[in-house]
């Protein structure tokens, strides 16, 4: 297997502050990955070295098989797309496209026609002769684009490039950027702080926190089997509900502790007075008859979108619930619950670790 980008062993320090931790990724040619985590884990440093505009300090950085520690980032043949789409203002299109062709000693006509190639394929033909300022934010970014498919790059690196734009035209420019990839059979890294554009973008997540990747793996292999508590939190909308929980003296039960003390049945015996954290997302709630019920609750808040209606329950901790119809519950009243057992995440108290043997 073809690896276009290669990571092993990799640190990085600012001075005394560990930037990166043991940072092993593999990156295959043609695949969209994305690197997703708080504000500050680590995200466009990571960038940020492959680029070169960062040193690593220790480990291994390949591109297209071959070593690249150290090497100036313009010999490394990526290319960064920017948030802020640094466009020149005072050029058209075409000559933003064409400029770092014309700085490398490309003749001009060679230059046009190269640009001309690219406008064909990023829908931007009728634009070449407009200035920056006279497109819209979406246009913008499509040129950003293209500036960078002109050089053939070996991958495209991209930082958070959709941040600045309002939440319509982000949605849109999410499938875009997508389907040029897929046109381009390109490879793609592509930072970002939300889960669901990495989820919905990406053919493999990478999820970082302080320096760390917690879970590399496919969108919904992340989403069904997170490995612990923080991955099974951080992807998901809304988030994952956590419950602290004691499985019970017979080792069939588990003591979830929601104020009002309620039990479950645990499927396979676990061992007695273990310290869990149960993790349950709001969508695999259901709400059940009375008879049902596997988890009894107050309701605190409903809200309804039209389409989904959103329940918070009253009890500590609070504990959210979606469904996909409408509702008469109100306030105060109790909500009968109940989940499939196969929907039950169990973390261990301590470690915060996926607790796997009797699920
Ligand atoms: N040039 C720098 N010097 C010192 N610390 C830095 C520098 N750049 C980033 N950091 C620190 O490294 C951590 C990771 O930063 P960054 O990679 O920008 O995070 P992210 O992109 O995930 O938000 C942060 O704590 C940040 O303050
Ligand atoms: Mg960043």
């Amino acid at each position: 297997m073809t690896h276009q980008i290669e990571l092993s062993g990799v640190n990085k320090y600012y001075g005394a502050y560990h930037a990166l931790r043991d940072i092993d990724l593999k990156i295959r040619k043609g695949s969209f990955v994305a690197l997703v985590g708080p504000s500050g884990c680590g995200k466009s440093t990571l960038l940020r070295s492959l680029a070169g505009l960062e040193s690593i300090s220790t480990g291994d950085l390949l591109i297209a098989g071959e070593r690249m520690n150290g090497v100036p980032p313009r010999k490394r043949d990526l290319a960064m797309v920017f948030q802020s789409y640094a466009l020149y203002p005072h050029m058209t299109v075409e000559e933003n496209l064409t400029y770092s062709l014309r700085i490398r000693g490309v003749k001009k006509a060679e230059a046009k026609k190269a640009a001309e190639d690219v406008a064909a394929t990023t829908g931007l033909s009728n634009l070449l002769h407009r200035y920056p300022r006279e497109l819209s934010g979406g246009q913008r970014q499509r040129v950003a684009m293209s500036r960078a498919i002109i050089r053939h790059p070996k991958a495209f690196l991209f930082d958070e490039p959709l941040s600045n734009l309002d939440a319509a035209l982000r949605v849109h420019m999410r499938k875009e950027i997508r389907s040029l990839h897929d046109r381009l059979g390109a490879t793609s890294v592509y930072v970002t702080h939300d889960q669901i554009e990495a989820m919905t973008m990406a053919d493999h997540v990478v999820v970082m926190r302080q320096g760390v990747i917690e879970q590399q793996g496919a969108p919904l292999e992340l989403y069904d089997r997170p490995v612990n508590k923080f991955v099974a939190g951080f992807i998901g909308s809304p988030a994952m509900n956590f419950i602290p929980a004691t499985v019970g003296a017979d080792g069939r039960s588990l003591l979830l502790d929601l104020g009002s003390p309620q039990s479950i049945r645990l499927e396979r015996p676990a061992p007695s007075n273990l310290q869990l954290v149960v993790g349950l997302r709001p969508e695999h709630l259901r709400l059940v008859p009375e008879a049902h019920a596997q988890i009894r609750l107050p309701v605190g808040v409903v809200e309804s979108t039209g389409s989904m209606t959103y329940i918070t329950s009253a009890s500590t901790p609070e504990i959210n619930v979606v469904v996909a119809d409408r509702q008469t519950l109100r306030a105060g009243e109790t909500m009968s619950l109940s989940f499939d057992p196969a929907h039950l995440h169990l973390f261990d108290r301590d470690s915060e670790r996926r607790v796997e043997a009797f699920a």
